[in-house]
């Protein structure tokens, strides 16, 4: 970062508030395009800002008018005078560790996030929960990655300490058996002791709850100690070793049928250890593509197809009850990942909110359809509220009686990511 000068990262700090505003793009993809020597300087100042913007807007002098600032849209935001103040203090700043010990000290705080959003999370869970959401999600994230079976934690773990210029310190997941979570932001795709094993397919970044929702989906029983009937709660009391050295389960036909660029899809596939076959569908093209671009001939077990949205039942007819088990990792409000895409608490609309329930619920309705006898079907989204988690849930059963249901929670945000998930069996 040191050899971009102080103009050019005030320039790069703008346009990626542009840019981030302008468009539905979320800040970790927003920053994956931007030129590699800035990306960890980016994450770090656009994270403390959108995290901690009570502490940051102190620090910059910079003045809103209270709680309004919440109810700016994000064209407002993009067009903002005070972005233009922020990145001007933003690059004063060299490198991220820079940042990172000027910001080590603080934590949010109430007005770090909409009125509402504080409101609800009161009112859902109780002020506890609501202010360990606060603590949680007021924090940076981790970066994390998923090492398949050909890679074990021993092996990377040596890898990285080998690497501590670059990487910095790593540590087993506490919930996920296959997961490395880094202190701090972690560059593992370009790092030298990192990046030969990445471009063999030999890890992937992901999120820790990510990874526990894919192993969920073929092992409820086991994954459900770590589940909660709350946010905040969640117990890392799984033996991780013994998953770890668990034998394949047999080969089974699973269908990722939200699967989006394909973290759990690639998750899946390695658990069931290259055998059985994962199914990835997407309404959208341009995830497939990614995620066939991802798979990148490490996984022969799956096979990607979009699907027309809203024409499910027609697509899906000849594949009705074929499936041992279905994820349906639905589209949702996305307020368990405030920590890794804090915009989001800025594009809370309201209309959009109310329409998820409805969306999931239809979503669970179709893919349903493919579950065989004796099979498993799976509901799973990253946020807490209790009409996208919970309500679905049970307007699902009262629906579908032929559904038994096998349990689940909520997981995160400790460290990961936060998670609702859910699994019922086909009687
Ligand atoms: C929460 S994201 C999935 C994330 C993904 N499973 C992962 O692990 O990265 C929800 C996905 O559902 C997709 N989607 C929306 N409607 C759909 C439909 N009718 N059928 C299949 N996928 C759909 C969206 O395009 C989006 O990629």
């Amino acid at each position: 970062m040191e050899s971009i000068s102080k103009n050019d990262r005030s320039k790069l700090w703008l346009e990626l508030w542009r840019d981030l505003f302008s468009s539905p793009i979320h800040l970790d993809s927003a920053i994956s395009k931007r030129p590699g020597p800035a990306k960890g300087w980016l994450a770090e100042s656009f994270g403390v800002t959108l995290r901690r913007p009570t502490q940051v807007f102190k620090e910059a002098g910079i003045r809103t008018q209270g709680a309004e600032w919440w109810n700016w849209s994000p064209e407002q935001l993009a067009e903002w005078e005070g972005a233009r103040k922020l990145s001007v203090f933003w690059s004063s700043f060299s490198s991220a560790d820079a940042i990172r010990s000027r910001f080590k000290s603080g934590l949010a705080v109430e007005s770090d996030y909409p009125p509402e959003v504080l409101k609800k999370w009161v009112a859902d869970f109780g002020p506890e929960v609501a202010k360990r959401l606060v603590d949680q999600f007021g924090q940076p994230p981790r970066v994390s990655v998923r090492l398949t079976q050909a890679l074990s934690p021993e092996e990377f773990l040596t890898q990285v300490k080998a690497d501590s210029i670059h990487l910095g310190q790593a540590k087993p997941s506490r919930w996920a058996a296959r997961g490395i979570v880094f202190n701090d932001y972690a560059p593992v795709l370009s790092a030298p002791a990192t990046k030969d094993g990445f471009e063999k397919g030999l890890f992937e970044i992901q999120d820790e709850g990510s990874q526990v929702m894919a192993a969920f989906a073929l092992d409820p029983l086991t994954q459900m100690s770590l589940l909660s009937d709350r946010p905040t709660q969640s117990k890392p009391s799984l033996d991780l070793e013994a998953l770890r050295n668990a034998k394949a389960p047999s080969p089974l036909n699973v269908i990722d049928a939200c699967a989006g660029a394909g973290g759990k899809t690639l998750a899946l596939a390695d658990l069931l250890h290259g055998r059985g076959r994962v199914y990835a569908y997407d309404t959208s093209l341009k995830k497939i593509q990614a995620l066939k671009k991802r798979v990148r001939g490490q996984a022969s077990n799956i096979q990607a197809m979009t699907i027309p949205n809203g024409e499910e039942t027609q697509f899906l007819k000849k594949y009705a009850a074929s499936a041992d088990i279905v994820l349906v990792d639905a589209p949702c409000s996305g307020w368990g990942v405030f920590r890794r895409n804090p915009d989001i608490k800025w594009r809370q609309d309201r209309e959009k909110l109310s329409e998820m329930p409805e969306i999931q619920l239809r979503l669970l309705g179709e893919y349903q359809a493919l579950v065989k006898k004796g099979g498993r079907l799976v509901f799973g989204v990253c946020t807490f509220r209790p009409e996208e988690s919970t309500a679905v849930v049970e307007a699902f059963g009262k629906k579908h009686p032929e559904f038994k249901s096998v349990g689940g929670g909520y997981l995160g945000p400790e460290s990961c990511d936060g998670f609702y998930m859910f699994a019922w069996e086909r009687s």
